[in-house]
């Protein structure tokens, strides 16, 4: 096993260069945030403003922000020593989140829902704080999903977690939650059928999903045992790639289609892959790996092309990277545990480290090239 090698550090190349057909990054200094020098509130609030100053949510077709293609500076009002900006923005800020939202389509509250399951806040901002917002999770039961969901829950979200089935971890978290945690079975990601099943089943609780974090996968389908070309074989490949790749597109379809997140969910939505650094091009100096490299790369480029064809319906995405993480899918060798883990996933989701919607980053905020 040479997992320690493929999680070499290396050079960050922004997304736009990457892809050269993209418009140019902005620069630092046409950051809204950053040229003002501004306190962290008012960034967090001119963040807010310029997110909810989105197209999106007044109905009108968006230009392209995820991934290197923004059209939100344009919309940001200047000024040249940036204090009239930050105030026009908390102004737009305080006038969207205090606009009445439109009323739930399908919420209805099963028998014996909390309200706090019930729950569908409408303050959440795209790599703004997790807090108090409605979140899903795929592989909850153990890993880095628990610990997702556990970190989640810590700051008073209502988390649903999709698993194939629960662990007595997730279940005794489940009883500790206060109803805020609602644990699904029988989600297998690579059965379309059961996605779309919890989809359904999640329309039942709340009106729409802030946040998605596509968190499943696996490394083959026994460990490490086909990480070779002489043992690669098209089963492996085909597997991996189903279960990394098409489970995330399928989920993300899924949850559109039932309208828990996109246009139909009236607000603005982030959606989490979890990919890896293995699926790095520039990044693999060790080779090997084929099938789970393969379907990582491939869940980047899927990526990519959902966050262009759903920026106008208000679905924002981000790659995220764990870490070199002891799980069991690493057979727990690994630099880090999942609970620093998570907690960097969610501070990259934030957008502690930058944004998030245009560059890739790891748990610890280091940007990985493509
Ligand atoms: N650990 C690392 O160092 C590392 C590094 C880079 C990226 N990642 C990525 O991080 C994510 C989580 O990995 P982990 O380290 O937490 O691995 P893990 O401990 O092996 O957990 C994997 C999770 O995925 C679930 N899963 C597997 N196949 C599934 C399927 N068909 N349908 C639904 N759920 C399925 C597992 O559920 P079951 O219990 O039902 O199998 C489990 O909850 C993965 O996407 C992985 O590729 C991990």
């Amino acid at each position: 096993m040479r997992a320690r090698s493929i999680h070499a550090r290396s050079p960050a190349v922004p997304l736009a260069r990457a892809f050269p057909c993209l418009p140019r990054e902005r620069s630092s200094a046409a950051s809204p945030s950053r040229a003002l020098g501004a306190s962290t509130r008012a960034r967090r609030i001119a963040r807010a403003s310029s997110c909810r100053a989105d197209p999106f949510a007044r109905g009108v077709p968006s230009g392209s922000r995820i991934f290197g293609h923004s059209d939100d500076l344009r919309r940001t009002p200047r000024s040249r020593d940036g204090v009239e900006d930050v105030r026009s923005m908390a102004r737009t800020a305080a006038r969207v989140l205090a606009s009445p939202t439109p009323s739930p389509r399908r919420a209805r509250a099963p028998r014996g829902a909390t309200r706090a399951a019930m729950s569908s806040p409408t303050s959440y901002v795209p790599r703004g704080p997790i807090e108090r917002a409605r979140v899903a999770v795929t592989g909850a039961n153990r890993g880095i999903g628990l610990e997702l969901c556990k970190a989640l829950l810590a700051r008073e979200n209502v988390v649903e977690a999709g698993c194939r089935r629960a662990s007595d971890a997730l279940r005794a978290l489940e009883r500790s939650s206060d109803g805020r945690l609602i644990v699904s079975e029988g989600v297998d990601v690579g059965d379309d059928a059961a996605i779309d099943a919890w989809a359904r089943a999640m329309t039942t609780r709340g009106r729409r999903l802030d946040v998605v974090v596509n968190n499943a996968g696996v490394v083959g389908t026994n460990g490490y045992d086909a990480w070779d070309l002489e043992t690669t074989t098209a089963e492996e490949m085909m597997h991996v790639f189903k279960i990394n790749c098409v489970g995330p597109t399928l989920v993300v379809r899924a949850l559109l289609r039932h309208g828990l997140i996109g246009a139909d969910a009236n607000a603005p939505s982030l959606v989490g892959n979890v990919t890896s650094k293995v699926g790095s091009v520039e990044d693999n100096g060790s080779g090997r790996g084929y099938s789970y490299r393969a379907s990582k790369s491939a869940l980047n480029i899927v990526t990519k092309s959902m966050s262009i064809d759903l920026a106008s319906r208000g679905v924002h995405f981000a790659l995220l990277h764990p870490g070199w993480v002891k799980t069991d899918m690493t057979e727990s060798r690994g630099l880090i545990d999942a609970e620093e883990s998570a907690r960097g996933l969610i501070r990259v989701l934030q957008g502690e480290f930058g944004d998030c919607e245009r560059f890739w980053f790891d748990y610890k905020g280091d940007k990985i090239p493509w």
